[in-house]
């Protein structure tokens, strides 16, 4: 098999296994994150791109969240599937550590990329967290965790350990505070950045609009 079929037999088997996914974690979501990627890579002319488009592909193939706080789970699965498409190892070793480092842990908790392809690919995910599609994607993830939309008692929280952001529990709007406004300083990659502050841009817009809906202002 070519890298072309491994690519396009990687995107069959993610799209299998996450079609109908309903949390903000669907197929969608991965296809939103190989496109970005590839958008990316084309500023970056050292990144492999076949590395950026598998590791895209399979970056939630396992997540955490759904395996019990599990961080090895998306790695093991990776892995397993790559060695099934004769992946050489040292490709499988690169996207194992993409995947183990790409998932955000909280607000005081830095992600860290070592690879220009794991920056793609955080840079990627990350902007699929933010802006119109991060908007319904976070009030997706808050009604499948029955979370409230806002309650303007209940502050934010900067969580400065995986532990705590993990077990925090909090309305949806709170999550742009403790995530998704944090984002666009966070990008490693100048394109990344970019689109990313286009992005943030339209959540203050959004959020300005929020407040002034729920005090009925206007
Ligand atoms: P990442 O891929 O950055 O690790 P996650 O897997 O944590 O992101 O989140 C997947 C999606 O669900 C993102 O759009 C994220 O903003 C959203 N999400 C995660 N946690 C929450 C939360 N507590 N409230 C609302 N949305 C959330
Ligand atoms: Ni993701």
């Amino acid at each position: 098999m070519n890298k072309q079929q491994i690519i396009l037999k990687t995107a069959d088997f993610v799209k299998d296994k996450f079609s109908g996914e309903s949390t903000g974690h669907d197929w969608w979501h991965m296809y939103r994150v190989w496109q970005l990627a590839k958008t990316i890579a084309k500023d970056e002319p050292t990144a492999d791109v076949f590395v950026v488009e598998i590791a895209a592909l399979l970056h939630d193939i396992a997540d955490w969240k759904f395996h019990d706080g599990d961080e090895e789970a998306g790695p093991k699965a990776a892995r397993q599937w790559l060695e099934q498409q004769k992946v050489d190892e040292a490709i499988i070793v690169n996207i194992e550590d993409i995947i183990r480092t790409v998932s955000f842990k909280g607000a005081g908790v830095k992600n860290n990329m070592k690879t220009i392809e794991g920056k793609i690919i955080h840079d990627a995910d990350k902007i699929d967290a933010v802006g119109a599609i991060g908007i319904a994607r976070a009030f997706a993830y808050g009604g499948a965790n029955h979370r409230p939309i806002y309650d303007p008692e209940q502050k934010p929280t900067m969580h400065t350990d995986f532990e705590a952001y993990k077990n925090g529990v909090s309305h949806t709007i709170n999550h742009f505070y403790e995530k998704l406004l944090l984002l666009k300083d966070r990008m490693y990659t100048k394109k990344g950045k970019a689109i990313a502050q286009q992005r943030h841009d339209f959540m203050e817009q959004y959020l300005a609009q929020f407040y002034n809906e729920w005090d009925g202002q206007r």
